[in-house]
């Protein structure tokens, strides 16, 4: 029945799986709970049409609830191992919770139906195009001609967990240590500080969890700290710190994974970070206090340059402000900005299926605006011959190349810097790298570094 109310939430009210987490947390309880929510979810369109065959009206709209409970209760029959009779007994026993008796015999029906059905024989494989609504569908198979098919079966998949080792606090070596003194599975990742599990599991029970000696992030997540790398590592900079702005920072996971990389190879910096949202600058700073990385939040008041750069040495700095207007409230000119662009999120289905069913081609088409705002008004804090890194976890190019291409036209003191993964993670696009989940290990990212040359002024 919670997970029943938690679709509601989802496909009614457009509320994301992160919002049920964050406010509705005794939905998702026990394992269960979220198995069934986020199963039921990645083939909510295939049981939509399943269940609507059955009926003989379509439910009415205010009648969501015991759609929803349906769907829910189909999706056990099909594609888990619980006993039907238990499946069904739970959804009508869920029509009295919900205050719905009138639905009790439509809801044992239905589901008797379906339990018929499956046991006269195989239902058909279920095809990973009917789970996209059509536009997505269409516009993957335009995008990727060769690999739509295998892109929308990879949406399906169960994400694996990846952790980074902070290696701030521990050594790699060690942390492997632990990961088997526990009977804890792993693979080793394309890093020195990455993990893979060979089963995800709660991240508070991993060792070391409350001692910050590790986060867990995705290894197309973990590819902006090796981009970064790449990017300082080989420009020539003047003396001092190396001042990096992370401008779309919450809640930080590629923020303090640069943090890691630039102490672990000794290069002296100054972290910046913004966010539009203060909440979530809330969640940067806890984030870092568990993994041991001193944060601190920029006051309105004025203080001296050099005040602000003895601070940014020893913490990350955090603002809360619009990345997209300037002035912005730290210094004007960065060595590197990354921009890990708010976007449609299209890359990380597996994780949150719910993206299938809330992402609409009028919110596409609103996003690259946004995207564009951010970069333009960035690039104008990169230092001549710096650099920015512009990244979303978007599969569509109207989100990567394009916003590239535009920006590229109105700004010719901006070059394309080559960029090298030095694994087999994503493929060359026009002008960056695209990683699909395609391949297991990772979410679909894409990455474009661009280079400031030193002495063309820009155009727009
Ligand atoms: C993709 S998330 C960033 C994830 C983060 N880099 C990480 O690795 O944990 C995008 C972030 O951009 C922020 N954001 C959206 N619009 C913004 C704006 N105009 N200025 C600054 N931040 C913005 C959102 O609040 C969100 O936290």
């Amino acid at each position: 029945m919670d997970v029943s109310r938690a679709l509601t939430q989802i496909i009614r009210h457009g509320r994301t799986i992160e919002w049920v987490r964050a406010n509705r947390l005794q939905w998702l309880s026990t394992p269960l709970h979220q198995q069934l929510l986020y199963g039921t979810l990645r083939h909510y369109l295939s049981l939509e049409g399943l269940v609507a065959s059955h009926l003989k009206k379509p439910l009415k709209a205010k009648d969501q609830d015991i759609k929803h409970l349906l769907l829910v209760g189909a999706y056990q029959l099909l594609h888990t191992q619980i006993a039907a009779h238990a499946a069904i007994n739970e959804s009508v026993s869920a029509t009295k919770t919900l205050g719905r008796t009138w639905a009790k015999g439509l809801v044992n029906a239905i589901l008797r139906n379906i339990q018929r059905q499956s046991q006269s024989g195989p239902l058909p494989a279920a095809d990973p195009r009917l789970e996209h609504p059509d536009w997505m569908a269409d516009k993957l198979i335009d995008q990727y001609p060769d690999r739509a098919a295998e892109l929308m079966a990879a949406n399906g998949q169960r994400a694996p967990m990846s952790l980074r080792i902070n290696t701030c606090v521990t050594s790699t070596q060690d942390y492997k240590n632990q990961l088997e003194a526990a009977d804890i599975g792993y693979t080793e990742g394309p890093w020195p500080e990455s993990l893979i599990l060979d089963h995800p599991q709660p991240a508070s029970d991993l060792p070391g969890w409350s001692r910050g000696e590790c986060a867990v992030q995705d290894l197309a997540a973990q590819s902006a700290g090796q981009i970064m790398m790449q990017l300082l590592r080989g420009n020539t900079y003047e003396q001092g710190a190396l001042r990096i702005l992370d401008a779309c920072a919450a809640p930080g996971g590629k923020l303090f994974h640069l943090k890691e990389t630039l102490t672990a190879a000794g290069l002296k910096h100054q972290l910046y970070a913004l966010d539009n949202k203060a909440k979530r600058l809330d969640d940067i700073a806890l984030i870092g206090e568990r993994l041991g990385h001193r944060t601190h939040f920029q006051q309105p008041t004025l203080i001296s340059t050099e005040r602000q750069e003895m601070i940014a040495e020893d913490s990350v700095v955090l603002g809360c402000a619009d990345a997209g207007k300037s002035p912005i409230p730290f210094a004007e000119s960065f060595d590197a900005i990354l921009i890990d662009a708010p976007c449609s999120g299209s890359g990380t289905i597996r994780r949150n299926p719910d993206i299938r069913l809330l992402l609409t081609p009028d919110t596409l088409q609103q996003l690259p605006l946004q995207q564009h705002r951010l970069l333009q008004n960035l690039w104008q804090h990169v230092k001549p011959g710096g650099n920015l890194v512009y990244a979303t976890c978007s599969v569509f190019a109207e989100e990567n190349d394009q916003v590239i291409h535009s920006f590229l036209v109105k700004n010719k003191d901006a070059q394309v810097a080559p960029l090298r993964l030095d694994l087999d993670l994503g493929s060359p696009t026009q002008y960056g790298l695209q990683l699909l989940p395609t391949n297991a290990l990772t979410d679909g990212f894409y990455y474009c570094a661009l280079s400031k040359m030193p002495h063309l002024a820009s155009a727009s």
